[in-house]
């Protein structure tokens, strides 16, 4: 069976890949435009996928011959889940494994905003130490303040405990369902959204992006929010409306946030948020370890290698195809 692999990948999953006979194609040139990626994934039985590829109508009606998709990635927003249930191809993804790394990133960018340590650390770099002084830009403790979850899954879970563990935090959540073993091991109380965004001092997103959720966070959300909030997005920048973001931090109806993501991603050089000494903005690594990695190439080289054998994916982002 074909297998094409658009970008190289730890060297676990690749070994496992071939350990079982299969036929990998990967460029060497991996910086693929759409069309280029397009004519790859036409002579390929199933894909290896890194990125943010769209796998939408186009590409269900030019690539008749894939027959699977396993996703470098624990989130599916890119691929149009309808389409490939109706051509019965399953989409693996990679849960677990990078939870922990993700729920890290989130936690280091709430430190990181409540102690304006990114701004701080611009300053030093830019030659400016500056004088002690004791009204000048500080942070805020969090000490016994209340985390918002929105999304409490794998990723939100270690957040939330991270942040009990840490500084005692109280866990509000809110999501699909209630989340059980959140609220027996972290005291979690279930709240609605409008609680949610009025009570959290800091707010950090943790679910599966929906199209219908695109800036879900906008003005209206930010103005009902603390003012000592702390917005946190390590899932999609699609979850926010950035400009809204902006004046919600510059005219102080918020404290400052924290971006693993963006909207869009990648971030405009000159976007203005950029600037701003409440802001701490990463460029979408929240898996980016080599545990985290390495897991992932595992379980995507297992979502290939079962589907190979006629298998079921054991970690799939549409059970419904089986
Ligand atoms: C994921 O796994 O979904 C990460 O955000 C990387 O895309």
């Amino acid at each position: 069976m074909k297998v094409f692999i658009n970008k190289r990948i730890p060297e676990t999953g690749i070994t496992m890949l071939k350990e079982a006979g299969l036929e990998i194609t990967i460029p060497e040139n991996d910086d693929l435009s759409r069309e280029k990626w397009l004519q790859y994934c036409k002579n390929t039985d199933a894909i290896l996928n890194v990125g943010a590829n769209a796998f939408d109508h186009e590409f269900f009606d030019q690539c008749p011959n894939v027959k699977a998709i396993a996703l470098f990635s624990v989130g599916f927003d890119h691929v149009d889940i309808k389409e490939a249930n109706k051509r019965n191809i399953p989409i693996g993804n990679t849960p677990d494994v990078l939870s922990r790394a993700t729920s890290d990133v989130a936690f280091l960018l709430m430190q990181s905003v409540s102690r304006r340590a990114s701004f701080y650390f611009q300053k030093v770099k830019a030659g400016n130490w500056g004088n002690f002084d004791p009204l000048y830009e500080l942070g805020q403790e969090l000490y016994g303040k209340t985390l918002g979850v929105f999304g409490l899954g794998r990723i939100g879970f270690e957040m939330a405990e991270k942040c009990k563990k840490a500084f005692g935090m109280n866990i509000i959540y809110h999501n699909r369902n209630h989340n059980d073993e959140a609220e027996k091991e972290l005291d979690a109380k279930y709240v609605s959204f409008d609680e949610l965004i009025e009570q959290s001092d800091v707010l950090s997103i943790h679910a599966n992006f929906k199209p219908e959720q695109s800036n879900l966070f906008n003005a209206s959300v930010f103005e009902r929010m603390k003012k000592n909030a702390i917005f946190v997005n390590t899932a999609r920048g699609g979850f926010h409306d950035q400009k809204d973001l902006y004046q919600a931090l510059v005219s102080g109806q918020i404290w400052g946030a924290g971006l693993d993501v963006t909207n869009p991603e990648p971030i405009e050089d000159n976007d203005p948020i950029l600037q701003l000494s409440n802001v701490c903005v990463l460029p979408h690594i929240g898996s980016a370890t080599i545990e985290a990695r390495n897991g992932m190439a595992r379980l995507a080289a297992e979502n290939i290698i079962a589907f190979s054998k006629g298998e079921k994916m054991p970690h799939i982002a549409n059970p419904e195809v089986y």
